[in-house]
């Protein structure tokens, strides 16, 4: 006999026919927790001090959603809030109000970026805004990108597609080329891509942290000289550790002279390519020799994680490398179902928050953010006492230093300790692994830390004896 299934009696999904009254109370309860959280910021350390949350696991009946709010407030209250004003360790800024209702909506319409049938409206949204991205930082009409989930993984599709394009993706020996201070994401893709070790050739830093020109140029000649295959080089747009940027515009000629696939890892970076209004030391930079840019929208402007994107100069490069058939989905001919450009498959709509997040803060909403980053960090320098520190910063928006006249073990041991004091005064730093020792670094992504702040923090760090 067959069963009859009416599902009236449950509500484990938004419901097709009712009023949704059930999902709009628990909308309304979790964003008054979450509206809550942003509004005690002031009362918490950035970091709560003693991680006191426990997990729970799903029991034999479901949960009630009273008693999954209060585990939902412990989790929230347990977490790192990027949102306090002391919060200045990482490139993870406070989430913009519009990018949160875009995860909302994104993960409310449960679309799938893998196929256009599966998500029309959103497969065009990210197809443009990435073309219009791409032509803002200055790529012509041939130009496109994709997003994917953070900047490791656009820097594996842009290495991926290198590798294609170069007609090397089963050669073993192929070499590519970065810098000393390209980030850790580079090794791990070379990984991923079966290149061994002694075929990353890393070119040494200039004392600004920027890829030194005349040592690339004479590896690069000696590599070819020698008959060996490139098939990228990478310069970083903004490195981690002091913001700063390789001479792309050098790099990007002689790699177009050679026929090298260049590759700008700007995922720190990228955001300063967007604005109409250049900033000093950083206007002269242009990537039109660039086959590949990653972009970390998610680093300073404040789109919730994650939000990245690879945009290439010639998009038909991304569809010639990753496209394999998508026997499972049946779509007309001239349509790119978007799983088929690059290495994730089923994808969320990422592209929302962005879309949104572009709109909402328009030019002039971007360049306030850049600026003010910008203004931080030069208020910042100028109020640390340069007779006690040596400060290592390029022309972003990250400052790292060092105290001066201690060896490396008393250097490390007094990093370790103002680390922990500032915490406890609600001031979180990094502490980055740099060169052989541990500095300290600041990233002043931070809309809310204002100059009070920034006299606080430097205060405090200038007065520190371990
Ligand atoms: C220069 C640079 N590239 C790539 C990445 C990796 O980005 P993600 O953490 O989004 O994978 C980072 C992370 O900080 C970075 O600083």
């Amino acid at each position: 006999m067959t069963e009859k299934i009416t599902n009236d009696d449950i509500n484990y999904f938004p419901s097709i026919n009712g009023n949704n009254e059930e999902l709009l109370d628990l909308l309304r309860k979790t964003s008054e927790l979450l509206c809550k959280w942003y509004s005690d910021t002031n009362k918490r350390s950035p970091l709560p001090l003693n991680n006191e949350f426990k997990v729970t696991y799903p029991l034999k009946n479901g949960s009630d959603v009273n008693n999954l709010l209060s585990e939902i407030e412990k989790l929230i209250y347990t977490s790192f809030c990027p949102s306090h004003p002391g919060s200045l360790a990482h490139l993870d800024p406070p989430p913009l109000t519009i990018s949160i209702i875009g995860d909302l909506i994104a993960s409310g319409l449960n679309n799938n970026l893998l196929a256009e049938e599966l998500s029309p409206s959103i497969s065009k949204l990210e197809n443009d805004i990435c073309k219009w991205l791409s032509k803002k930082i200055g790529f012509n009409e041939d130009s496109g990108g994709i997003a994917a989930s953070g900047g490791t993984l656009n820097n594996l599709n842009a290495l991926v597609t290198a590798k294609y394009s170069s007609g090397l993706t089963f050669n073993n020996e192929a070499v590519i080329i970065t810098s000393e201070d390209a980030h850790v994401s580079i090794k791990k893709c070379a990984k991923i891509l079966g290149v061994e070790d002694k075929n990353i050739y890393i070119v040494h830093t200039d004392k600004n942290g920027c890829m030194h020109i005349p040592s690339f140029i004479k590896l690069l000649n000696s590599l070819i000289d020698s008959g060996r295959k490139i098939f990228a080089v990478v310069a970083t747009f903004g490195t981690t550790i002091r913001g700063a940027l390789d001479p792309i515009n050098e790099i990007g000629n002689i790699c177009k002279e050679k026929k090298i696939w260049f590759h700008i890892d700007a995922s720190i970076g990228g955001v300063f390519l967007l604005a109409n209004n250049k900033f000093d030391n950083i206007n002269n930079f242009n990537v039109c020799n660039a086959n590949s840019i990653t972009i970390n929208p998610q680093k300073l402007i404040g789109i919730a994680k994650t939000s990245s994107l690879l945009l290439v100069s010639d998009f038909n490069t991304l569809k010639n490398t990753f496209q394999t058939g998508l026997p499972y989905i049946d779509s007309p001919d001239d349509v790119i179902n978007r799983g088929e450009l690059g290495v994730q498959g089923s994808r969320p709509a990422e592209i929302i928050k962005l879309w949104l997040g572009l709109r909402f803060l328009g030019m002039q909403g971007i360049e306030k953010i850049l600026k003010e980053s910008l203004l931080k960090k030069s208020i910042f320098i100028e109020k640390l006492d340069e007779n006690k520190f040596e400060i290592y910063s390029g022309p972003l928006h990250i400052v790292s230093f060092l105290p001066k006249r201690m060896n490396a073990e008393e250097s490390n041991n007094w990093t370790l300790k103002a680390k922990k004091l500032l915490i406890e005064k609600n001031y979180m730093i990094s502490r980055p692994f740099y060169k052989g020792q541990y500095y300290l670094r600041v990233v002043f992504g931070n809309f809310n830390t204002t100059t009070l702040h920034i006299s606080e923090l430097t205060n405090l760090i200038n007065n520190f004896n371990a």
